[in-house]
């Protein structure tokens, strides 16, 4: 099945909320709505409550920061740029870090030579795929230094069916004393690997400014700006 030949930002931006929630292994977004606009609430094992707005509006991000300013953990994303909206923030909330969407259209990759003394394991069920990169640790024992997930927008309930083949790409990190040597890259491209061989089209992520360089090189492309509220005590 091909890449989806265009998509909206708001399905982007939807998949990567439920397929988040398949990376991290909890319950379904709750669709709801703020101000008139379509929002979800994603439930989150690192922040007390996350809401995500696909279609972001004044009025709805203004709902959605009345609606988790109480709670002292939360978190508040969606697509637009930071200075367009930071005046929009009031006491008690701040931007963590600047964040982008991107895309993928999933294809066959081909890997080179790369990780050689590594040991790489990918792991793969129907909707969720781990690529673990092992090495030798102090001590005799062994550890992932190199690490990749993938979760089907299809595994949670609440996913509307148009987002069938959507893939979210999660928790991407190389141990600082293993950087810079292809291990991010390899992670990438079996990730893009194991998408293909659960019959996914379209893989999508939210970059930190430090993942930029490698997607771009891996062939992502970014589609928007994301702003990533949060509330500070
Ligand atoms: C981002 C991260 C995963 C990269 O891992 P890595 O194993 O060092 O990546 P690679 O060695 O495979 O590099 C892949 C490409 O990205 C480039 N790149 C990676 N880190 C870079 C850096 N700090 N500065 C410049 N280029 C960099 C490499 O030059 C390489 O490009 P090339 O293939 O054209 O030569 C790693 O820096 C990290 O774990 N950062 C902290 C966690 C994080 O921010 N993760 C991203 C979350 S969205």
């Amino acid at each position: 099945m091909p890449s989806s030949v265009s998509f909206s930002l708001a399905d982007l931006c939807s998949a990567w909320a439920h397929g988040w929630t398949i990376t991290r292994e909890t319950s379904s977004p709750e669709p709801l709505l703020l101000a008139g606009a379509h929002a979800l609430e994603v439930p989150t094992p690192i922040e007390d409550r996350r809401i995500v707005l696909p279609e972001p509006t004044i009025a709805a991000v203004r709902a959605g920061l009345a609606e988790l300013s109480s709670s002292p953990d939360a978190c508040l994303r969606f697509p637009g740029d930071d200075d367009d909206w930071r005046p929009l923030l009031g006491a008690g909330w701040s931007l963590f870090e600047p964040g982008w969407f991107m895309h993928r259209p999933v294809m066959r990759r081909t890997i080179g030579e790369d990780a050689e003394g590594y040991e790489v394991v990918v792991k793969r069920s129907e909707d969720h795929a781990a690529v673990e990169i092992w090495a030798a640790a102090g001590g005799g024992g062994r550890e992932i230094v190199s690490h990749g997930l993938i979760g089907a927008a299809r595994g949670s309930a609440a996913s509307p069916a148009e987002l069938a083949g959507w893939g979210t790409v999660d928790q991407i990190w190389t141990l600082p004393e293993h950087r810079q040597r292809g291990l991010g890259r390899r992670v990438m491209l079996e990730l893009e690997n194991a998408a293909h061989g659960m019959g996914l089209t379209d893989l999508v992520l939210t970059s930190t400014p430090m993942g930029l360089m490698l997607y771009d090189s891996c062939g992502w492309s970014e589609i928007s700006r994301c702003v990533w509220a949060v509330t500070s005590p």
